[in-house]
This record gives structure tokens, C-alpha cells and sequence, in this order.
């Protein structure tokens, strides 16, 4: 059965996804010759938003304008979501107002059950578990750098410090795709057993590999892309300065020195916003090898194949119940010998 809405990329199998990559990188390519497809043209988009965006909210309504749709930000307070109206009657309304619905999300849970009650697709802009579209704008950005000579399959990324949401996310998809993925990050703050054994999953499937160390040489040894984010421990306790810096500083800020230990063509990547001076300095993200504000803008890039991709399926599914009616009329017509 198609999966209507975009939770998580572990509903997907590598080809789905690639179809995905290709259908993004092939929109980018029109609009960079100055052609819009009109893909979703006089098609809506609901934007809920729990917590604070840049890059999610302007990617997504920036899309659905270039595609010929219109996108509305429901922002906390500002629709009756957390106040008496509970999460299934939101999404059983908004499914009949709007064609598609995207929702950055304090709890996992809040996107699953939008998705469980709405028939329209539902695509999770962000929730405590992981943070899918920018796995896809990732992987583009990857795709649109690979070191000469080499395949997805054969780079190795390293995620260096704190265990994100965006940290699991790109152990996800690299390991999808067949990469060798290495989480670098101190005791106590490194991948959840629980999300190691899901990343495992995914590596049993595509011959990817995934590596969990405090161990600096090690983890950057021959890395093709060195990825970080913000510190700031558990989702529910955030750290204040202090404990970060504490936990984290000086061994696992990205520096020109660390970069140095991985391979000679290495990447640096971030999904931003970043906390420059913390997990990375200035000199790093500045860099001639720094891609982050490249990846920044693939997160347009994949939003659009997303949207596109998803809004296709559901016109598809409404294609087949068309079809299922009239095969089912004429079956209906033969037998009683006349036209109804
Ligand atoms: N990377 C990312 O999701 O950025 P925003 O929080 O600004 O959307």
C-alpha cells in the first residue's frame, strides 16, 4: 500500500526516496533555467507550527508559491490546536480545507495522530524523534558534492557531538543509501541504544554501516563529510551554557584541525541554525569546504520534490477510486442489462 504522508524515511525503501531526490533535483534544474512547473498550481498547503523555523517555514512556502499553490502558517496561538480542540478534530477540519499539511511538532505523537485523522498527506517538518525533509535536502546536497570518483555508497559521514533529532535523522538516510555513517560524541549524549537498533535496521538492508566512538582519529579517519548541530542535551532538559560547554568543549567543536584528520576533499555540513563559537567556529563554517548554506538552500530543493511527490500519490489514490466506481457501475450495468 502507498504510504500517504512523509513521518518518517524508515516508511521508505532506497528507491522511493531516490524517486523522491530525482524528482527535486529535477524541479531545481527547471526553475534554474527560469521555468516554475505549475505542479501544484491552485493547491494549498496548511503550516502548523509548534516551535520557532526559518528554513522550514520559508523552504515550504516558498515552494508552494514557485509550484503555483499558496501555503498559510498556522502559528501557535494562533489556530485553536493546544487550546480546547483537540489534534483529531484539527486534522479531520484542515483535511477538508486545505490539500496538504506539514507540522513541526514539540511531540512525535502530535504527527502521527494529524496524519492518522486526516485523508489528506501530512509531512512532519521536524518532531523530538527525527526531521525527514531535511534528510532529503541532505542527501541532494551530499549528491551535488560527491568526491570525484566516489559513490553514495561509498562515502562515510561523520556527525560530530550531541544525538539531535537531525543526528538520527542523517544516521537514517546515510545508511539507507549504503554509506558508513559515525556518530562522534561523549558518553551520555551519543545515540540511544533504541536508535542505534533502528539505524542497525536500516544498515541490514542496504550494507550500510554505522559506528558510535569518543574516539576522535577513528571516527574522522577518511571521512568524506563532517556534519554537526547545536548542543543542547535531552529535548525535554535542555543544557544551559555551562553544562554544554562543559560536556562538550574543546573536543568536539568542529575546528580547521579536526577537519584536517578526515579525508583531503571532506565537506563540512550543519543544519543550522548554528551557535557559532559552540559546535563549530567561525574559521569552519566560513570555510571554502563549508556547504551549510548550500544544504540550506536544498532544503528548498527537496521540500518542492516532497510536496510534489506527495500530492501526486494522493491524486493518484483519488484516480483509482474513480476507476474502482466505474469498473464496479459497468459490472453493475451488465447485469441488470441496462444503463443506470
Ligand atoms: N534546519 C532547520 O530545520 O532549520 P529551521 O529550524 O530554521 O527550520
Amino acid at each position: 500500500m502507498t504510504v500517504k504522508d512523509f513521518i518518517t524515511t524508515e516508511d521508505f525503501t532506497r528507491e522511493e526516496l531516490m524517486e523522491i531526490i530525482h524528482l527535486s533535483l529535477k524541479i531545481k534544474k527547471c526553475i534554474q533555467t527560469g521555468y516554475y512547473p505549475p505542479l501544484l498550481k491552485n493547491k494549498s498547503l496548511g503550516m502548523i507550527f509548534q516551535q520557532s523555523s526559518t528554513r522550514t517555514r520559508v523552504s515550504f512556502e516558498t515552494a508552494m508559491t514557485q509550484l503555483g499553490g499558496h501555503a498559510q502558517y498556522l502559528a501557535p496561538g494562533q489556530i485553536q490546536l493546544g487550546g480546547h480542540e483537540t489534534i483529531e478534530d484539527t486534522s479531520k477540519v484542515l483535511g477538508r480545507l486545505v490539500d496538504l499539511l506539514m507540522a513541526r511538532v514539540d511531540r512525535h505523537e502530535s504527527v502521527y495522530d494529524l496524519a492518522k485523522h486526516a485523508e489528506i498527506p501530512v509531512i512532519n517538518g521536524m518532531s523530538d524523534y527525527n526531521h525527514p525533509t531535511q534528510e532529503l535536502g541532505d542527501l541532494c546536497t551530499m549528491i551535488e558534492h560527491l568526491p570525484a570518483g566516489k559513490k553514495l555508497e561509498d562515502c562515510k559521514v561523520v556527525f560530530v557531538g550531541d544525538a539531535t533529532q537531525v543526528c538520527f535523522s542523517l544516521g537514517l538516510i546515510t545508511t539507507k543509501m549504503g554509506m558508513d555513517f559515525v556518530h562522534f560524541g561523549p558518553a551520555g549524549y551519543q545515540l540511544s541504544e533504541d536508535r542505534q537498533e533502528r539505524i542497525r535496521k536500516t544498515c541490514a538492508d542496504s550494507g550500510g554501516s554505522l559506528k558510535v566512538t569518543d574516539n576522535e582519529t577513528e571516527a574522522l579517519k577518511d571521512a568524506d563529510f563532517v556534519y554537526t548541530d547545536v548542543w543542547y542535551g535531552l529535548y525535554d532538559a535542555e543544557l544551559s551554557e555551562e553544562e554544554r560547554l562543559k560536556i562538550f568543549y574543546p573536543k568536539y567543536q568542529v575546528t580547521n584541525k579536526m577537519i584536517k584528520k578526515a579525508a583531503p576533499h571532506c565537506k563540512f555540513m550543519h543544519c543550522l541554525p548554528a551557535s557559532r563559537g559552540e559546535e563549530v567556529t567561525d574559521e569552519v563554517m566560513d570555510a571554502s569546504y563549508s556547504i551549510c548554506f548550500e544544504e540550506a538552500g536544498n532544503r528548498l530543493t527537496s521540500i518542492r520534490g516532497i510536496l510534489v511527490y506527495f500530492d501526486q500519490q494522493a491524486e493518484l489514490k483519488k484516480k483509482n477510486q474513480e476507476i474502482d466506481q466505474l469498473i464496479a457501475r459497468t459490472d453493475l450495468e451488465l447485469f441488470l442489462g441496462k444503463s443506470l
